[in-house]
């Protein structure tokens, strides 16, 4: 399958994913990835690059909380123009990528990088391959790079917030296509269909492009408290995700000083 296959999202399903109610994702997600990269740590990344950035909310909320220059990437036109408009923040950069690259930014210029929710978007593992590359040709030696996705063991479970992906019951393997249903804050629902990748394979793949000292996270409820928002942790009476991960974190580092 062509590497360069357009998989932006459009403007319908941008302007709907821009009303994602993310609470779910702040409390055993994002936190995590911030983790990973050291965001909040005493020796923290002074840039940071968000792969696949879609409508800014994740690198507006990093940018308010911390003192990082954020490069927020996309190859959606639409999801960039209300990025713009309406998570504009000094500290954030918005751009257009176009065929997977980043050329506008040179070699290891970045200090970390992350890509939440994208990977599952690309059909091929060949698109997997080149996205990983790229990053790791922006990122500098002893940059970590982390990937957010829904977790693979994870498919057919109705976590509390509704969300559920894949159907309970069906063995689904690499580059499977499914369907997740997201909750959105106006209390409808928006289908997204995506791809099934194993955890074997975000390791494969990370490891294949030069990534080391690779890590693999599946947060459950206990691990958020003391790292999620309370605010965030406490908007759902969870309860399957005491013991489901509902989100995979992938992180390595490229290596070098
Ligand atoms: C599910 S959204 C996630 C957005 C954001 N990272 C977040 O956490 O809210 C997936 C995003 O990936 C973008 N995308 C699709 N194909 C991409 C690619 N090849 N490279 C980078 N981003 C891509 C889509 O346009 C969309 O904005």
């Amino acid at each position: 399958m062509d590497p360069n296959r357009n998989t932006a999202y459009d403007a319908p399903t941008s302007a709907s994913f821009a009303e994602l109610d993310s609470r779910l994702g702040w409390t055993l997600g994002y936190p995590f990835a911030l983790r990973a990269l050291g965001i909040g740590s005493p020796n923290p990344p002074k840039t940071l690059l968000d792969y696949g950035c879609g409508p800014g909310r994740a690198a507006n909320r990093i940018a308010r909380g911390y003192d990082i220059r954020i490069i927020a990437v996309d190859p959606s036109a639409e999801m960039l123009a209300i990025a713009s408009q309406r998570y504009r923040h000094p500290l954030i950069t918005y751009r257009q990528t176009q065929d997977n690259r980043l050329d506008f930014l040179p070699d290891g210029s970045m200090d970390a990088a992350m890509s939440c929710f994208v990977f599952i978007v690309l059909p091929s593992r060949e698109q997997l391959r080149a996205i990983a590359a790229e990053v790791w040709r922006v990122l500098r030696p002893g940059g970590r790079f982390a990937i957010l996705d829904p977790h693979p063991d994870s498919v057919g479970i109705r976590f509390s917030t509704g969300l559920l992906r894949g159907k309970p019951g069906v063995a689904y393997r690499d580059g499977d296509p499914l369907v997740a249903r997201l909750l959105l804050t106006n209390g409808e629902w928006l289908e997204l269909s995506d791809y099934f990748w194993s955890a074997r394979t975000y390791q494969e793949v990370l490891a294949e492009v030069g990534f080391t000292d690779l890590r693999v996270e599946s947060p459950v409820l206990a691990d958020a408290y003391g790292l999620a928002d309370p605010a965030d942790l406490s908007a759902y009476d969870y309860d399957v995700e005491r013991t489901h991960a509902p989100m995979i974190l992938i992180h390595g580092c490229r290596p070098g000083t």
